[in-house]
């Protein structure tokens, strides 16, 4: 560890710009939701589920993460999830979120795009009246389905767009390129949404290009691989344009084979607008603190290096200057 223990870690605020809902899953949930809902589940205890996450790759942990997510069924499962998932970042001092959802996951198993949506929505607006908690909603395109799978679910969010702030694109990176999704990005855009995508996560630097270019984002999520390309990465510090960097993640699915090896210190001393989330921390072991922590054991974090990616994923928010400016003064004055 560093000059940085758990504790300091874990009270300093913080934003996360990268979580998926389904991903904060946890096994203990996931069980409880099985049980009340009459859902079959291929574990029978917390080893067995242990066992089982061991991913190789991206595309393992996406067929135990679909898996998962076949116990969320009625509009209060979707509101339990999200409400764990605050209650989580209430005890990391995690001020604000911006949570993807995946409508997909769940439409294709004949749920209403309105049971899904209006659960974590109940869960948010609770998170920031009972736990002053603030959000913004993301809406996730799965990229290994069809852009006419996307078009018809872009449909069914125009009823819910007060709301959503932005739409973005996960799933299986490799041979689904972010272009693919170009006209469906354009309506979303239309209709007033803000635009983010996973790129350069396990596919190469030339998706962070067409993410930029063509889905003419304002994040890029994870955008590791830029470190690939140094005119990009010029570009990426020219622009500013955010990366939302999750390390846990990364040396879960083997993006880097340790966390030592991790370049997101480098980029940020190179003046990359770099973030540090958690992606899907049930999966991966460990939500904000536990991700800022192990920079701190492996790369030897700095407080000031913390206060600045902070700092970063303020910038980086959805929210009002105004919004900004208040977070950024509480983070100035935590010492
Ligand atoms: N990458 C792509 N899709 C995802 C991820 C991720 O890290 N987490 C959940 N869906
Ligand atoms: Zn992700």
């Amino acid at each position: 560890m560093s000059e940085i223990n758990f504790d300091w870690l874990n009270k300093l605020p913080k934003v996360e710009l990268h979580l998926h809902l389904e991903g904060s899953l946890e096994p203990q949930l996931m069980f409880a939701l099985a049980k009340r809902n009459s859902v079959d589940l291929p574990y029978k205890s917390l080893e067995q589920v242990q066992e089982a996450y061991q991913f190789n790759n991206l595309q393992d942990f996406l067929n135990i993460y679909y898996q998962g997510a076949e116990v969320l069924l009625l509009e209060q499962d979707f509101y339990d999830l999200t409400w764990a998932y605050l209650s989580k970042c209430q005890q990391q001092n995690v001020l604000h979120v911006e949570p993807f959802f995946d409508p997909q996951t769940h439409t294709a198993r004949g749920i209403d795009f309105s049971t899904v949506i209006n659960g974590i929505n109940r869960a948010l607006v609770d998170g920031e009246s009972k736990l002053g908690i603030s959000s913004e909603l993301i809406l996730c395109f799965l990229r290994h389905l069809s852009e006419d799978d996307a078009l018809i679910t872009l449909q069914q969010a125009v009823p819910y767009l007060d709301k959503l702030k932005a739409v973005g694109l996960d799933s299986s990176e490799k041979g689904h390129p972010p272009e693919k999704f170009s006209r469906v990005f354009a309506k979303a855009r239309e209709l007033g949404l803000l635009t983010v995508a996973h790129a350069g996560e396990e596919g190469p630097a030339e998706y962070i290009w067409t993410a930029l270019n063509d889905l003419q984002v304002s994040r890029v999520d994870h955008g590791v691989s830029a470190t690939s390309d140094q005119a990009l990465l010029a570009h990426l510090i020219t622009t500013g344009m955010p990366l939302t960097i999750c390390p846990l993640s990364n040396t879960k699915l083997k993006v880097f084979s340790d966390m030592s090896e991790h370049t997101v210190l480098e980029m940020l001393e190179l003046g990359v607008c770099v973030t540090v989330n958690s992606d899907d921390p049930a999966y991966f072991g460990g939500y904000m603190t536990e991700n800022f922590v192990a920079l701190a054991d492996s790369l030897a974090m700095t407080k000031a290096q913390a206060k600045q990616l902070v700092s970063n994923s303020i910038k980086s928010s959805f929210i009002s200057l105004e919004s900004k400016d208040k977070l950024q003064q509480i983070l100035a004055d935590y010492i």
